[in-house]
Formats: structure tokens, sequence, C-alpha cells
């Protein structure tokens, strides 16, 4: 079970989003990404991705975002939905680490992010089947 969104909520999630990546910290790839999550409780945490010189601690938007919401709102925040964007228009889903997050905090969220077909509208189990919990 997935939990679909008004088209208002998805619009006004875009365009947090894409405030959000003005902030991205991508001098390497140079594509910068932003994310932005609704709280089952009706906030909006934003996230972008920063980027570092031993690439492997690189953080994706998507982290950045449920990571900043646990430690604005709590451990008990729960991800409604989540979009995505980037500065290319290019075709991004959320990367596995991102996904195993996302539905840590929103084994129910919906995801929008662009795709080869457009704008494209996912539960995370769609993205992220069998994921792992430990509860
Ligand atoms: N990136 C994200 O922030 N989110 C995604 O969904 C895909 C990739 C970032 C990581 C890195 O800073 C840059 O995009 C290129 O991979």
């Amino acid at each position: 079970m997935s939990n679909p969104q008004p088209d208002s909520a998805r619009e006004r999630l875009i365009k947090a989003a894409q405030q959000a990546m003005k902030n991205a910290y991508a001098p390497y790839s140079h594509f910068k990404v932003g994310a932005a999550l609704l709280t089952s409780s009706g906030e909006i945490i934003t996230g972008c991705n920063v980027e570092n010189a031993s690439y492997g601690v690189t953080n994706c938007a998507e982290r950045t975002a449920v990571f900043s919401a646990v430690a604005q709102i709590g451990p008990q925040m729960e991800i409604s939905a989540i979009a995505i964007v980037n500065d290319h228009d290019a075709p991004c889903s959320p990367c596995g680490a991102c996904r195993q997050v996302i539905y840590e905090f929103g084994p129910k969220a919906t995801v929008y992010f662009l795709s080869a077909k457009g704008w494209t509208e996912l539960p995370i189990t769609a993205l992220l089947p069998e994921g792992f919990r430990l509860q």
C-alpha cells in the first residue's frame, strides 16, 4: 500500500526540492540534486547532495533530507512522500542506499522522480521490493 498525494502536494514538493537544489555542493560531478519530503504530519523538509573530495562519502540529496528531518523532528518522523529534482533534467531515481533509507522512515512513501518516461510516481516498495527491516 502506498500513500498517493494530491497533485498540489506533488507540485509543492517539486518546488521545495528545486529551491534546495540551489544549495547543492557538487564540484566533482557538476550534477546538483534537490529532494523534498513531506511527513505524515505535514512538514516539508529538504536536502541537497553534498559531495566530498573522497568521493565515497558523498551524501545524496535524499539522504540529506531524511537525516535532516530526523534531526529536526525526531525519529518518529514518517515520510509520506518525497520528490527528487536535478539541474540537468535527467532521469534520476533514488540510488539503492537512499531507497533503503527512505523505506526505513516511510514504508508507505510515494516517490516522485524524473524517469526516462517523464515525471513518475511510485511507491517506495516498487523501487525497493523486500526492503530490509529489523522491526
Ligand atoms: N545523487 C543524488 O543526490 N541523488 C540521486 O538520486 C542520484 C545521485 C548525487 C550524488 C552525487 O553527488 C551526484 O548526484 C552524481 O552522482
